[in-house]
């Protein structure tokens, strides 16, 4: 027997979070398929066996949100902030600027509310991955599961000789905490500027300037590449984000 049914309208406008004007919109532009055929009556009927997308997306299948944003400077990590622009203020945006075409990396934020996973401070740059999968969120955080964040900085100082066994051994961090054993590898070192990546398997407040700050030197510059198995994709633009592909999906939920 089928399940209840709805005005297709109004299936489209719950599923992707838009107005039912802006339903009735996509709709007419022919935007909307059921079950494989186009379909632009708005006053037709579906029920959830149905297989409605919108712009070739399922409205219906996808349970969490998992957005990738190539976060810039000047922008804080947080839903919301009163004087700061936020990421979710960036990500709002970009919903807006995509909003008559998603695309395969689109996205609809529809009522979800996705947070950031972990922050990044205001002058740093690179990965943020925003999702609703709180689950998730957690496990990438936890640092009894050694999910490593890979950072990129470029520090001033001479970087001492001791610096990666130091990093290896764990850094003790002012009076507050030894850090996690963590990586360091310098990639060019030049008139007492260095480049170096760190890798770090937790994420507190300032650490990579901190354990920086522990061997004599300082952050002028820096950008988290990778989370887990989690890449920065290089080819995208500060400020711009997109959902996850499937093969990166299963990347980080395997990490
Ligand atoms: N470590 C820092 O010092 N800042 C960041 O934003 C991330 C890691």
């Amino acid at each position: 027997m089928a399940g209840k049914e709805t005005r297709l309208d109004k299936y489209v406008a719950e599923g992707a979070g838009i107005t039912r004007k802006e339903a009735k919109s996509a709709l007419s532009k022919g935007r909307v398929s059921v079950n494989g055929e186009v379909c632009k009556n708005g006053d037709s009927k579906v029920s959830a066996e149905d297989e409605v997308t919108l712009d070739g997306r399922s409205l219906k299948t996808e349970e969490f949100l998992y957005l990738m944003l190539y976060k810039p400077a000047r922008v804080v990590s947080a839903t919301e902030d009163s004087r700061d622009r936020t990421v979710l203020d960036l990500v709002r945006e970009q919903q807006a600027e995509n909003a008559d075409s998603v695309g395969d990396t689109g996205f609809f934020l529809g009522k979800r509310e996705i947070f950031p996973v972990g922050r990044l401070d205001k002058d740093t740059e690179g990965l943020l991955l925003l999702t609703d999968d709180g689950e998730l969120a957690h496990r990438l955080l936890s640092p009894k599961k050694h999910v490593d964040k890979v950072y990129f900085a470029r520090i001033s100082g001479e970087v001492p000789e001791d610096a990666v066994s130091r990093f290896a051994a764990g850094i003790q961090v002012g009076q507050e905490y030894q850090a996690l054993p963590a990586k360091l590898e310098v990639l060019s070192s030049a008139d007492g500027v260095s480049e170096v990546k760190i890798t770090l398997r937790e994420g507190k407040f300032h650490q990579v300037k901190r354990m920086c700050h522990e061997i004599g030197c300082e952050v002028t510059y820096l950008k988290r590449i990778s989370m887990g198995k989690l890449l920065l994709d290089e080819t995208m633009q500060p400020g711009e984000c997109r959902r996850l592909t499937a093969e990166e999906l299963e990347e980080i939920k395997r990490s």
